[in-house]
């Protein structure tokens, strides 16, 4: 079935997109409406994908605010997580078909994990805020097709990264999930599914008590890592002094330290503490691109194969 005709019912159409305005003073609007052509015709590999869902989480508020720490192109189109559907596709594609339920990849120069360089949406190019967009058909997945707009939105960025986090470590093993955020709610729900025993930590009680009645059974550990400075003895007294064998962001001994993000802030004196946690403690540590395209497709596919839906950890819509 031919489906590329159908993009010319497009030609000359506006898109609505929000872009940054790049004003990071306090106060003043973060992102202005903008009304563009769509880039036709479409290149012959490519696809025209409406879009239904956008997911913001920390990431994108961060840029919006200027605090990416790296650098961002001039008033570029917001956030990196968008749900959508494909209404015309270019006369080459070979994968995709008009009606395909979609999300782009947000590291598009990822598609295989082994790729060097890297261009991440809402930075290094565009993001998603737009009703229409325009990608390469290596550089969407198709998604699962029980989830709505909303939970599949939030697949490409907080899924992706817990999905790519959690590598290495099967079942019975255990593992340390920092906060109560998007990415660490993702890692939570697949850790569960997984077999995995959980560690959840916290600055809030009232968070780790509502997390705990919602995820009974087992009974999640729980730190409010606020309250208990020396939070990490905790963890160490909950496994016997043994520690546990993944870590998402900081580690024990002969664990997998998982670098996802930066909220603790940058500072290089902390830098001072990473040879000793590396050597003496035997720990290895890897750092956290999102992940690639096969690492999206592999996620939708557990998520299909365990029908998981994510309405328990979006906060509002
Ligand atoms: N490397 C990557 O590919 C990648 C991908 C996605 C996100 N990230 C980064 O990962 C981080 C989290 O993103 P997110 O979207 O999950 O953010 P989020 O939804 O805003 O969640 C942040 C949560 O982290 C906890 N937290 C904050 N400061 C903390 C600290 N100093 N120590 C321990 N926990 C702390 C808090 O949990 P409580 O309120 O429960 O205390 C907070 O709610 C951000 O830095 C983001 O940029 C990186």
């Amino acid at each position: 079935m031919c489906t590329c005709s159908r993009v010319t019912k497009y030609y000359g159409r506006f898109r609505v997109s929000y872009r940054r305005t790049d004003d990071y003073t306090p106060g003043t609007p973060k992102i202005k409406i903008v009304e563009e052509k769509l880039d036709l015709p479409l290149h012959p590999t490519s696809a025209l994908i409406k879009v239904h869902a956008v997911a913001l989480n920390y990431r994108g508020a961060n840029i919006a605010n200027g605090g990416n720490p790296w650098p961002v192109t001039p008033h570029g189109i917001l956030c990196n997580d968008a749900a959508g559907s494909i209404v015309a596709v270019g006369e080459k594609v070979e994968t995709l078909r008009v009606g395909d339920r979609v999300a782009p990849i947000i590291d598009t120069a990822n598609l295989t994990g082994r790729e060097p360089g890297r261009s991440w949406l809402a930075a290094d190019e565009d993001g998603v805020l737009a009703d229409y967009l325009i990608f390469d058909e290596k550089r969407v997945s198709r998604l699962p097709e029980h989830l709505d707009w909303v939970n599949a939105s939030i697949i490409p960025c907080a899924g992706v990264t817990a999905w790519s986090a959690l590598q290495g470590v099967g079942i019975g093993k255990s593992v340390l999930i920092q906060g109560t955020g998007g990415v660490a709610m993702f890692a939570l729900k697949l850790a569960r599914a997984a077999g995995l025993r959980v560690i959840l930590t916290s600055s809030s009680d009232e968070k780790l008590k509502s997390i705990g009645e919602q995820f009974p059974n087992p009974p999640i550990s729980t730190v409010n890592y606020r309250k208990t400075s020396d939070w990490e003895e905790e963890v160490l007294r909950m496994t016997n002094g043994e520690g546990v064998d993944l870590v998402v962001e900081v580690g024990e001994r002969g664990g997998i330290v998982i670098i996802v993000g930066y909220l603790s802030g940058r500072k290089s004196e902390d830098l001072i503490e990473v040879i000793p946690l590396s050597i003496d403690r035997r720990v290895t540590m890897r750092g956290i691109d999102a992940g690639s395209k096969h690492d999206q497709d592999d996620l939708c596919a557990a998520i299909s194969a365990t029908q998981m839906t994510f309405d328990d950890i979006i906060d509002s819509v």
